[in-house]
């Protein structure tokens, strides 16, 4: 029933308790770190002590720009030696956001990630496919070393081939995939394409989902196209990656492991917190990373506490799945994207005008990234070959800054309409 039944089911009030020992724990650690070693709310901890959990709430927030600012050894708490991993954010612009991991920090994180995977009924006997993207992305080898730790056979397909993502299912006996939402629409039309219905063909009876926004029918839409229960997965790199929060059988709400994160929900104007059951900004602050503890992290997701007691006996609260973000971050095909990074490739290039917009649409069953450039006039003549040329280097550009190919679509000057006031700068007509 449960993977680490002592604190999967611990006293709120014990729980409380260790979080209070584990904070004090990660304050001595996070003040080896330049960044953390400046801030006196936490000496002022160190030298008094702790008595409430809430007390959390007098030290200063962590945002994502303080992470780029210090870039890139300003938060590591540790020896670099120490250090066996990082994962990074896209984007060549700007300092990407970096998170170091030394070795119990990897063995924490497998561990959560084997527990939020029990906790969705997956056990060792199941093959599980990891249809995700490898490399700097967390939900490829945060999934793994979970999958491997719970025992099942893992098959690390990673992101992209349709046709094979299909055959390896076949082949191997897939019981398990984890993949993003809005990918499993482009999959099921590439199993009819086949002949096949995983419903049929396939011996999934779960899947994974998570990493982007998704209501509540595309989860029952997805269950019902394969056949399987679907489960909701948050996390976000700077609290490690997957692992952060996740749903149990009951499929009413992700429990956030409170053992290893203090969680806030604050409201973003005035930063203070929100009355229980409010939607609000997300905060984070890490009890179990050594490397690079984070401490009161704007998450910017927006999310709620979902009241009441899960029927599955597990104490950690429940997160609503998130209903959006304070600030302009969108996903698509798994890959965050912030405007101001299309914006900081489109502004150096010489041939492009003031004005530029990003739709977001759905494609045969695909999302894609549409993004409307306005040229200047002088450039913006007959010259066919040369605008051709132009839509491809932009094409090449944005796809190295956001990991995601756009589709480039060149306009004259004054072409795009303008909003009044503030530009509307993105779209959204995706499907779901
Ligand atoms: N997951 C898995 N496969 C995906 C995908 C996703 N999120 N988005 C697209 N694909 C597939 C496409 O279906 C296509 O394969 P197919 O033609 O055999 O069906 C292939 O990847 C390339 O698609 P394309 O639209 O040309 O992608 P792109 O060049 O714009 O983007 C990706 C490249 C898909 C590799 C990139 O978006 C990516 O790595 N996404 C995954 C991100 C991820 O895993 N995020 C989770 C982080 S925890
Ligand atoms: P990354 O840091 O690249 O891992 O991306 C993390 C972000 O992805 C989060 O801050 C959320 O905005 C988004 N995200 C992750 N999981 C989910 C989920 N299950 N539902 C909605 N958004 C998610
Ligand atoms: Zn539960």
């Amino acid at each position: 029933m449960y993977w680490e039944k002592e604190l999967e089911i611990l006293e709120r009030k014990n729980l409380q308790k260790l979080q209070v020992e584990r904070l004090m724990k990660t304050m001595r650690q996070a003040a080896n770190a330049p960044y953390y070693g400046r801030v006196p709310e936490i000496r002022a901890f160190l030298d008094s002590g702790m008595t409430s959990i809430e007390q959390i709430r007098e030290l200063p927030f962590t945002s994502k720009e303080d992470l780029r600012q210090d870039f890139p050894w300003g938060f590591l708490s540790t020896d670099k030696r120490d250090v066996v991993r990082l994962h990074s954010s896209s984007g060549t612009t700007g300092n990407p956001t970096v998170v170091y991991h030394n070795r119990h920090d990897l063995d924490s994180w497998a561990n959560l990630m084997a527990r939020s995977l029990f906790a969705a009924g997956v056990r060792d006997t199941d093959v599980f496919q990891n249809i995700c993207g490898y490399g700097l992305f967390t939900g490829g080898l945060g999934f793994q070393y979970g999958v491997e730790k719970l025992g099942c056979l893992s098959i690390p397909a990673g992101a992209g081939n349709s046709p094979r993502q299909i055959k390896l299912m076949r082949d191997f006996g897939t019981t398990v995939a984890h993949a993003i939402p809005s990918y499993l629409g482009r999959l099921l039309d590439v199993f009819r394409e086949e002949g096949f219905d995983p419903r049929r063909d396939t011996k999934l009876h779960t899947l994974v989902i998570g990493a982007e926004p998704h209501t509540e029918e595309h989860r029952r839409r997805i269950e019902e196209m394969f056949g399987v229960k679907a489960y909701n997965s948050f996390g976000l790199s700077e609290m490690n990656g997957p692992g952060v929060a996740f749903e149990c059988t009951e499929q009413n709400g992700l429990h956030v492991w409170e053992d290893a994160y203090v969680v806030e929900i604050i409201d973003p104007q005035t930063l203070q917190p929100v009355a229980d059951g409010e939607i609000g900004e997300l905060v984070m602050t890490t009890l179990d990373r050594q490397a690079m503890p984070v401490i009161r992290y704007r998450t910017r997701d927006l999310t709620r506490f979902l009241p009441g007691e899960c029927r599955c006996g597990r104490t950690h609260r429940r997160l609503d799945r998130i209903s959006g973000r304070s600030d302009d971050m969108f996903i698509v095909k798994g890959c965050n994207v912030f405007p101001m990074q299309i914006e900081g490739v489109l502004m150096k290039l010489p041939e492009v005008g003031d004005d530029y917009r990003i739709l977001l649409d759905t494609i045969d069953d695909q999302d894609e990234m549409i993004v409307e450039v306005e040229v200047k006039k002088e450039w913006f003549r007959g010259d066919l070959a040369f605008l051709d040329r132009l839509q491809r280097h932009i094409t090449r550009l944005i796809r190295d800054e956001v990991l995601v190919r756009p589709l480039i679509k060149l306009v004259e000057p004054g072409s795009i309409p303008k909003a009044e006031g503030k530009a509307v700068r993105v779209i959204d007509q995706r499907k779901n």
